[in-house]
């Protein structure tokens, strides 16, 4: 496997990002972002990066709706090009997650670079930031027939929350399956 880093977004990067959303990759996995992206880089690129990377200020959703930001930290998974994303978001001092989060851990891999074990490589990468930011264990949601989500969670020491036990944290729907991993 070729090795893998996570790179803070920024200018070096993103023709390789640029390049992915015109394919039509969102890198968002529950709304296509990838026009909207487009339009905010071709605006202002250091304004957007800043805005990806930014701790405060407020998220727009696709329904319209605006939560604060939760203290957070994205990368960019890279290979030598443009691989994917892993982001990183907490609650400080708690393990408790807001009812629109899924989750502490979100990752998508360009479908080009998918099957080499990149999300999972990304996976393990992210865990000591989640544990500098004083989180014991984390909880990653994924939908239950996301058969690639599931194995990169669960090669990272997963462990599902049984489908009939309340998620001790976080927004959980039906046809979803809940990990915790501890740190
Ligand atoms: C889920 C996702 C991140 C996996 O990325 P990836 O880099 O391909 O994952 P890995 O290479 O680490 O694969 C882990 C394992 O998952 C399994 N897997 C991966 N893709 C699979 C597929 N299409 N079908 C069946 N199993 C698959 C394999 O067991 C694989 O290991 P192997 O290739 O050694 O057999 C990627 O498919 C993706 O971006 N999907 C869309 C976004 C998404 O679902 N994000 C997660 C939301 S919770």
């Amino acid at each position: 496997m070729a090795a893998i880093s996570l790179v803070v977004p920024s200018r070096a990067y993103l023709p390789g990002y640029i390049a992915a959303l015109e394919t039509g990759w969102s890198p968002d996995n529950t709304q296509d972002v990838h026009a909207e992206q487009l339009v905010s880089i071709r605006r202002d690129a250091d304004a957007f990066l800043k805005d990806l990377i930014s701790f405060d200020g407020p998220i727009r959703h696709a329904d319209g709706s605006v939560t604060p930001r939760l203290p957070n930290k994205l990368f960019w998974i890279w290979d030598g090009e443009f691989c994917g994303i892993i982001g990183l978001r907490w609650q400080a001092g708690t393990e408790e997650l807001p009812p629109n989060v899924r989750g502490h851990i979100g990752y998508a891999i360009v479908p080009w670079k998918r099957r080499r074990g990149y999300a999972t490589e990304a996976l393990r990468m992210i865990l000591p930031e989640a544990r500098s930011a004083e989180l014991t264990r984390v909880f990653l949601t994924t939908d239950a027939d996301n058969v690639a989500s599931r194995a990169v969670i669960e090669r990272n020491g997963g462990v599902a929350v049984g489908p009939n036990t309340p998620p001790p944290t976080g927004n959980f729907e039906a046809g979803e399956t809940g990990y915790w991993i501890a740190l």
